[in-house]
């Protein structure tokens, strides 16, 4: 596996591929990781003729009380499981190749509206971080295709939303999410839950499963979402949101109709978790 860090270097290899006719898939990651994303790569060689994945994590998507400082940086190991993985190339950019104009003065991206609720309503400026540096990194890579998790769920939203009204020439995937056997969604802040945590953090996806059964069952969706606070809290969270929404993430009017989603943030000790269940998937 080839590793580039500069701009030039990853463009060059890229034109290569494109002049050669291949199309190009590509996954980006903040590191630190775990089978989730090696599923990415594999959906995205699914995709495509060569695989670039990214390391980079993402100054301008961490309010000024989160983790950023602390987050799980394992470049060794990552570059070791993506080589496992056929991945073909990995672009680690510096935070001074990304914003070289700094990340206060550099142009911004905003996408109105599915930004402002759920995890945005409680993370501000965080989805705003997220579309500036996937456009980025669409920009420097150029991939035909690229490759994100349903894990997070409206980080797929606001990206496809992005994509779309950009007109960025990348189709944009979705993958499954990966959960550990007994249920709790993979990620790589799994490993910041202490002792007992990790055993409570499965009340996640229970809830979630609650939850859609209780919508199947006609129950109306305040009372769902009243409920699964309630199961959350009493598991020692405490709970950002635990809502039913559309796929747009809009609000349903009734817990029967087609293509509803759950999703829940929950805080439990120092560590954030998020997930969700479509009730038309899994
Ligand atoms: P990161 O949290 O590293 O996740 C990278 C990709 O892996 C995302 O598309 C995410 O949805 C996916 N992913 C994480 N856990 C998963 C799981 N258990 N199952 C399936 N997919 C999973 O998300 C980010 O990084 C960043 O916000 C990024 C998009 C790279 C922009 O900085």
């Amino acid at each position: 596996m080839q590793s580039f860090s500069t701009i030039a270097q990853m463009r060059e290899q890229v034109g290569q591929w494109h002049r050669d006719g291949l199309r190009i898939g590509f996954v980006p990651t903040m590191g630190n990781l775990h089978a989730g994303h090696f599923a990415l790569v594999e959906l995205a060689r699914e995709h495509s003729d060569k695989v670039i994945a990214s390391i980079f994590v993402n100054p301008t998507q961490f309010g000024p009380n989160e983790d950023y400082g602390r987050y799980p940086r394992t470049p060794d190991t990552d570059i070791a499981g993506l080589a496992g993985k056929d991945c073909d190339a990995l672009f680690l950019p510096s935070v001074d190749e990304m914003y070289p104009f700094g990340t206060i003065g550099c142009v911004q991206m905003h996408v109105p509206g599915i930004t402002d609720i759920l995890c945005g309503a409680h993370r501000p400026g965080h989805f705003n971080g997220v579309a500036q540096v996937v456009s980025r990194l669409f920009n420097m890579v150029q991939p035909d295709v690229a490759v994100f998790g349903r894990k997070d769920y409206q980080q797929l939203q606001v990206i496809r939303y992005m994509t779309e009204e950009m007109s960025f020439p990348v189709r944009i995937v979705a993958a499954p999410t990966l959960r550990e056997t007994d249920g709790l969604a993979m990620s790589s802040r799994n490993q910041y839950l202490q002792g007992d945590e990790r055993q409570v953090a499965t009340t996640v996806y229970r809830t979630l499963r609650a939850m859609r059964d209780a919508a199947a069952q006609g129950t109306p969706l305040r009372d769902i979402e009243d409920q699964a606070t309630l199961a959350l809290q009493e598991a020692g969270f405490i709970v950002d949101y635990a809502e039913v929404r559309r796929s747009d993430l809009t609000r349903p009017k009734l817990p029967a109709e087609p293509g509803l989603v759950a999703l829940i943030a929950a805080r439990l000790g120092r560590t954030r978790l998020i997930d969700n269940l479509e009730f038309d998937g899994e």
